[in-house]
């Protein structure tokens, strides 16, 4: 048995992170002065995370990909690494003094790995997150104590409103310091001190690519660093969602948390990447509840992404690569969105209802004793169109060329009244009851064939559309909501 020691004394213990760490020190647990195996605290656990073969994911593919699960960290993800990086380094700079409070913009998981330290060891937290940040993670930092503060996703970084501004006027305040995960070289320092030594020896050097998602770039800048510096022939593989930066011009928002950015962060050195791969929302999610499905691994979406670029790559190597995945985080963050299979439906992630039927399957399982379809004319007033509204609780309706009844086509249809127009008109206008409704004619409601997949319904709806027009070899049979379709899939 090992000689009784301090537990009390930090030094004895090898850390997985921070910048003085060595894994070859030994175990990160001592026995104490009972004999009993401990660690100090939660900080002296993070790192050393395991990896695990993903034989039925990888069946298609040569390789077996090989998966780094940091999802094991203390606090779920890999951000346990630098949270308590960030604030040593910080203490050992005087950045951070007793009583300080640690002001960061985050989407989620730095805010935990910096709250469990702020814990540890006493601050004040304050976050401030993005607005498309789910609900769960939010209330994970709150239950750590820390303060939360949501800012718009929809303005740009300069703006007053957007989350690095913010963080940056309360990052002013006395006492306050702000890590700043995309400026910190203690982020990717993290990686080259612990995540890239840890992926050496649990491969034993056998390593040829290293496959991750790019957010802030510390973990892909740091591993690939130290990787390829024991393996100049090593390749890193980017996995980035459609709509960032990094991979393309073509940016726009996407809903994949925590990965792809708008901009280069100084803690990215674009280098390292040897290949991108550039996949979409629809894939990610796909992938991570596949994922979670056939190998019992929870992972969030950016974890699909990563997967899904992994296996790209796998694709076009030898049966004997060894191919290693960062998975950053654990699906139980994302319950209420991509493992809700309502939210997804309404996303237009309909990849749970694939063999669902078509647009025609939806409409014949609506049956009740609504005619075919309930319209307008042009010439009615617009207190009829209100009436008929309010007659079939309904809020919105085609609008018909005179004249035309129950077989209607696609060329009668001249537009469509919407409850939001109208209230709009009668609030601006008292007159305007007695008006024609072709005074107040919205656009048409989007035109799907019953033989149309669901997908493509699927895909108006959540595009904005209110509702759609379904036609069957050229004549109107109804209007399709997204009640409609949630009620359809709900009832199979
Ligand atoms: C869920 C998730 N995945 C991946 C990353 C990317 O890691 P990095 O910032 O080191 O590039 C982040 C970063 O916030 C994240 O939250």
């Amino acid at each position: 048995m090992n000689a009784p020691i301090d537990v009390t004394d930090r030094s004895i213990y090898s850390r997985s992170i921070g910048i003085e760490h060595d894994p070859s020190q030994g175990p990160r647990v001592h026995r104490d002065h009972l004999g009993r195996e401990v660690a100090p605290d939660l900080l002296a656990l993070m790192g050393d995370t395991p990896l695990v073969a993903l034989d039925k994911l990888s069946r298609d593919v040569p390789p077996t990909i090989v998966a780094k699960l940091e999802m094991l960290n203390p606090g779920g993800s890999v951000k346990d690494r630098i949270g308590i990086a960030m604030v040593e380094a910080a203490e050992a700079a005087g950045e951070l003094r007793p009583g300080g409070t640690i002001v960061e913009p985050t989407s989620g998981n730095t805010g935990v790995g910096l709250a469990i330290a702020a814990a540890r060891k006493g601050y004040r937290c304050i976050f401030v997150v993005p607005d498309k940040v789910s609900q769960d993670k939010i209330s994970l930092m709150r239950a750590y104590g820390a303060e939360v503060v949501v800012c718009p996703t929809a303005v740009d970084p300069k703006d007053p409103r957007s989350y690095y501004e913010v963080s940056d006027r309360l990052a002013e305040q006395p006492g306050a310091f702000k890590p700043n995960q995309y400026f910190n070289q203690a982020n990717p320092q993290t990686h080259i001190m612990s995540t890239g030594p840890e992926l050496w020896r649990q491969t034993g050097g056998n390593i040829d690519a290293f496959v991750c998602g790019v957010g802030t770039g510390g973990t892909a800048t740091g591993v690939g660093r130290y990787l390829k510096e024991r393996n100049p022939d090593l390749k890193v593989i980017g996995a980035d969602p459609e709509g960032s930066l990094y991979s393309a011009d073509d940016v726009h928002p996407y809903l994949v948390e925590g990965i792809g950015e708008d901009f280069w962060p100084p803690t990215f050195d674009p280098d390292i990447v040897d290949v991108w791969e550039r996949v979409s929302d629809q894939e990610s999610f796909a992938m991570a509840r596949r994922c979670t499905r056939e190998e019992g691994i929870l992972i969030g979406g950016s974890g699909g992404t990563a997967l899904v670029g992994a296996l790209r790559y796998a694709a076009t190597q030898p049966e004997d690569a060894s191919i290693v995945v960062l998975l950053p985080d654990s699906g139980r963050g994302y319950l209420t969105k991509l493992y809700d299979d309502t939210w997804m439906t309404e996303h237009g992630f309909v990849e749970h209802t694939s063999g669902a039927g078509s647009v025609g399957d939806v409409m014949a399982s609506k049956g009740g004793d609504l005619p075919p379809v309930v319209h307008l004319h042009p010439d009615e007033e617009v207190s009829a169109a209100i009436g008929l509204l309010k007659e079939y609780g309904v809020s919105q309706m085609p609008v018909f060329a005179g004249g035309v009844h129950d077989d209607a086509s696609p060329d009668d249809v001249l537009g469509s009244v919407r409850e939001s127009a109208l209230l709009d008109v009668a609030l601006r206008d008292p007159a305007a009851m007695t008006k024609p409704i072709a005074e107040v004619l919205q656009p048409p409601l989007p035109m799907v064939s019953t033989d149309d997949a669901l997908d493509r319904a699927l895909a108006e709806l959540s595009s904005g559309a209110p509702a759609l027009l379904a036609h069957d070899t050229g004549r109107i049979v109804g209007v399709l909501t997204r009640a409609d379709v949630l009620a359809y899939l709900a009832d199979r």
